[in-house]
């Protein structure tokens, strides 16, 4: 095959396969066929144009340069679409529909429990009470030593614990805090403590192994049981409402003599009786008393000369009478389609 044979060959097959070359590297490839410095296609034949004969020189030479001057045209445009191919594809991909609805973050709002002790804190705010916490991890003697529940005593049964390492346990009860407070401060105490507690109960519609106390203590010269009786009859109002009666029931708690269930008729039925109060026509709403001389003379305080009444409540039997829940574990499930309702 002549040069010019050559030549004319090498443009019509670069004519064909460089429109083909799709990417970058095929393009290269290609250009390394053609071009390339050893065995380049072209590279080749324009280094065999010298041993043409002399008269042939001059057209050959003119020819070899215009395919080469042609293929290289060719190159440049078909990188240029490849470039605008792989621009084009990538705006596609990444682009960006700002029409479509954005996510929505639902704003927070406060958990019943909170809204609860947030009410209850309220009214013994009020009352001049001030708001103090404890520790959750207890020993034996704040959570019951101290109050006047002796190792061994039966009385224990009614906190089955969860116990830990070393004489350690997770407070079954807030009353651990009078006893706190009571060490740091000499009388008049009037305190409430808020606070997480743990029981070892099964759980149904009224239990949970972790629930939620409010604990009140207040000690001071001359307290007696009308000052208890006076203070829970005003929070039982305040809470529940003015037209609430309320109702001393005895009962019994080692750090308190004379122990006493306060009852509040029942706001469902206005006393009449039904599911909520169970027919009786009163509710539960906490566990109070005046503190056992016992409990006084532990943290130091006379007896003879200051007397004292504390009373402790379980916020989530509260936030299940004031919004009429029938299960307490709708309060730990943070299920969003319960907690949207209030
Ligand atoms: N701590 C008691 C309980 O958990 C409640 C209580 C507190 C009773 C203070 C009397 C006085 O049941």
């Amino acid at each position: 095959m002549s040069v010019l044979e050559q030549l004319n060959q090498l443009r019509s097959e670069a004519e064909g396969e460089i429109v083909k070359a799709s990417s970058q590297q095929e393009i290269d490839e290609l250009w390394v066929r053609f071009f390339g410095r050893k065995a380049g296609e072209l590279t080749t034949i324009l280094r065999g144009v010298k041993d043409v004969p002399a008269e042939e020189r001059p057209s050959v030479g003119k020819l070899a340069n215009e395919v080469k001057a042609q293929i290289e045209e060719l190159f440049k445009i078909q990188k240029e679409r490849i470039y605008q191919d792989s621009l084009n594809e990538r705006l596609a991909s990444e682009k960006i529909d700002v029409t479509l609805p954005g996510v929505w973050n639902k704003p927070g709002r406060i958990h019943l429990l909170n809204a609860t002790m947030r009410r209850i804190k309220e009214v013994f705010k009020g009352l001049g009470y001030s708001v103090v916490s404890g520790p959750e991890v207890e020993t034996d003697y704040y959570n019951f030593e101290a109050l006047n529940i002796p190792a061994n005593h039966p009385s224990r049964e009614m906190w089955d614990s969860f116990f830990l390492r070393e004489g350690l346990l997770m407070r079954s009860q807030t009353s651990s805090n009078q006893i706190h407070v009571m060490e740091k401060q000499d009388p008049p105490v009037r305190i409430i403590s808020p606070g997480k507690c743990y029981r070892r109960d099964s759980v149904d519609a009224t239990h949970f192994w972790e629930f939620h106390q409010i604990e009140g203590l207040l000690v001071d010269e001359k307290v007696t049981f009308s000052d208890l009786k006076g203070t829970l009859e005003l929070f039982a109002k305040g809470m529940f409402g003015s037209r609430r009666k309320t109702r001393f029931n005895p009962s019994y708690f080692p750090f308190t003599e004379p122990s006493a269930e306060v009852m509040v008729d029942c706001f469902v039925c206005e006393g009449k009786g039904c599911r909520v109060c169970k027919n009786s026509g009163w509710i539960e709403i906490m566990g109070s008393g005046m503190v056992h001389p016992h409990v006084l003379r532990n943290v130091g305080y006379d007896p003879e000369k200051y007397t004292g009444f504390a009373f402790g409540m379980g916020v989530e039997r509260v936030a299940m009478l004031t919004y009429a829940l029938d299960d307490i574990r709708v309060l730990f499930e943070n299920d969003q389609r319960f907690l949207d309702q209030f």
